[in-house]
């Protein structure tokens, strides 16, 4: 039996309370696949719902403790330092499209740096769980990323922008760089459950640009007391300010960055040229 912190418990408790209406919810959406009037109104309430529980649960333990969220904005509170970041359903248009692979995300943020994090997949119940110092774990179980350490034996996930994000061009860059180079690359459709995969060494990296600080916060801690590497495309830890996201083990993390940058220097030189 591990011994958790106060803190993650009371993440830990949250989310599991939330999850309860969530999955209710998503049997529901499953029904309503084939109705005439679809599901997209019922999956917004379902996550505005989520967000409440949530809210309303982290707030009962930690009374001044700030709010970042999908779905409400910021929410100040009197404690400066602390800051919840939530995404009360990572992977919507799966759960829009009764596709089991959708996550709640809680990242808890001191003075700027994640200190704490949980991701829970209530569908299969994989509670992912992170503090700073303490390890990351899923359940009960201790989590160390993938030991691999060649490219062309890695898969790796990333995000693939949609109707309406900017960022096509590059990602065709990326892609062709990633894949010319490594074992394959999946596209499951849930940031934060892609960075939990990395910190469970289900997958060696992960990669997306165009995301926000709730897709991303509980998962940086996750890979990172793992002992996997995050990053933005600089190498650097502006990753919730940039939206972008490298994350992989120890020894692959810097190769995939350099494909990424290869990638961007490529397409930049040849806009130049244009
Ligand atoms: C999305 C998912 C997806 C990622 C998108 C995110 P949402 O979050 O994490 O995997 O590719 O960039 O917006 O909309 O399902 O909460
Ligand atoms: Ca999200």
């Amino acid at each position: 039996m591990i011994v958790r912190s106060a803190i993650l418990n009371v993440m830990m408790n949250a989310a599991r309370k939330a999850a309860r209406g969530l999955v209710r919810d998503f049997g529901e959406v499953e029904n309503l696949q084939v109705s005439l009037k679809g599901p997209s109104d019922f999956v917004s309430s379902a996550d505005l719902k989520t967000e409440k529980v949530l809210r309303q649960e982290l707030q009962k333990a930690r009374p001044g403790f700030g709010f970042l969220m999908e779905e409400g904005g910021e929410v100040g509170g009197d404690d400066k330092s602390h800051r919840w970041i939530i995404d009360p359903i990572d992977g919507t248009t799966n759960f829009l499209h009764g596709i089991p692979h959708f996550a709640i995300s809680v990242g808890l943020e001191r003075d700027g740096e994640i200190i704490a994090g949980i991701i829970y997949e209530p569908v299969h119940d994989e509670m992912f769980h992170a503090e700073k110092g303490a390890g990351a774990y899923l359940n009960e179980r201790r989590l160390r990323v993938s030991a691999r350490r060649k490219m062309d034996e890695a898969i790796f996930a990333t995000g693939i922008p949609f109707k309406g994000r900017p960022g096509h061009a590059q990602f065709l860059g990326d892609v062709a760089a990633v894949m010319a180079n490594c074992a394959g690359i999946r596209r499951f459709g849930s940031a934060a459950l892609d960075l939990a995969y990395v910190a469970a060494g289900r997958y060696e990296g992960y990669w997306e640009e165009g995301i926000r600080p709730w897709d991303i916060a509980a998962g940086i801690v996750m890979v990172r007391e793992a002992g996997g590497y995050v990053t933005d495309l600089d190498g650097k830890s502006d990753m919730l300010a940039k939206g972008e996201v490298v994350a992989a083990n120890d020894h692959l993390q810097r190769p995939l960055l350099a494909l990424l940058r290869g990638a961007r220097d490529a397409l930049a030189a040849k806009d130049a040229r244009a």
